[in-house]
């Protein structure tokens, strides 16, 4: 099993102090940044780009940043974010036409490349593919806002994807993203999870050490 990591998204920070936000959870003991970013398009909803990823690394953030798209078309925005400082690109199958083009073009910017599978979407979709990337990031709500309920059949995908990484034995991080909080997130890494994206359970919070701190305690047991 790889190490626990804890990835804080953005998405519930609060954006007129972006860069303190990142600062203060970074602090708090968090380990990446999660950044989503919403076109409008693919999902319901608009985000931030490039320029914003820059401005956080122009703020002196060196923690990697996990550049979540939900855009649609992926390929125009790679040269982008690798340019702005992301650490790692993840896209959604069903919004690139070619996907193993756009996993070769996020490695070619010298950026680590993942794909995200919406709830519904199959394992199966990232079969052929799985040996490149170098995350897999199972949505367990359906993308496009913050603060939604964790969708529990998503605990039987985390098990099936683990076991085809752990066939692979390569070093490939297994990510959940949506409604993870300390009271489920022991049930989510039992499942196989080892990063775990949290935005409402983290900047929700008054005190993020100590909603940092309470994941990890859960983790530890
Ligand atoms: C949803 C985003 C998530 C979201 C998670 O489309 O990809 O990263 O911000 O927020 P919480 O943890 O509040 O469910
Ligand atoms: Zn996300």
């Amino acid at each position: 099993q790889q190490e626990f990591k804890i990835a804080p998204s953005i998405l519930a920070a609060d954006f007129a102090r972006l860069g303190e936000e990142v600062d203060a959870v970074l602090a708090a003991g968090a380990d990446i940044v999660h950044f989503d970013v919403m076109d409008n398009h693919y999902v319901p909803n608009l985000t931030i780009g490039p320029m914003v990823c820059k401005a956080l690394r122009k703020h002196g953030v060196t923690a990697p940043i996990d550049v979540h798209l939900m855009v649609e078309p992926v390929d125009d925005m790679i040269a982008q974010f690798a340019d702005a400082g992301a650490s790692i690109i993840t896209f959604h199958p069903e919004a690139s036409r070619h996907v193993d083009r756009s996993i070769q073009l996020i490695k070619q910017a010298g950026c680590e490349a993942g794909l995200v599978l919406n709830p519904a979407t199959p394992l199966e979709t990232v079969k052929h593919v799985l040996p490149q990337l170098d995350m897999l990031l199972l949505m367990s709500v359906n993308p496009g806002f913050g603060g939604q309920k964790f969708i529990p059949y998503t605990l039987d995908k985390l098990r099936e994807a683990r076991a085809a990484i752990d066939a692979l034995n390569l070093p490939i991080r297994l990510e959940i993203d949506g409604g993870v909080t300390a009271d489920n997130i022991r049930e989510i890494a039992a499942a196989g999870a080892d990063t775990f994206v949290a935005g409402s359970a983290i900047f929700g919070k008054d005190d993020y050490a100590a909603a940092v701190a309470a994941m990890r305690a859960e983790l530890a047991q």
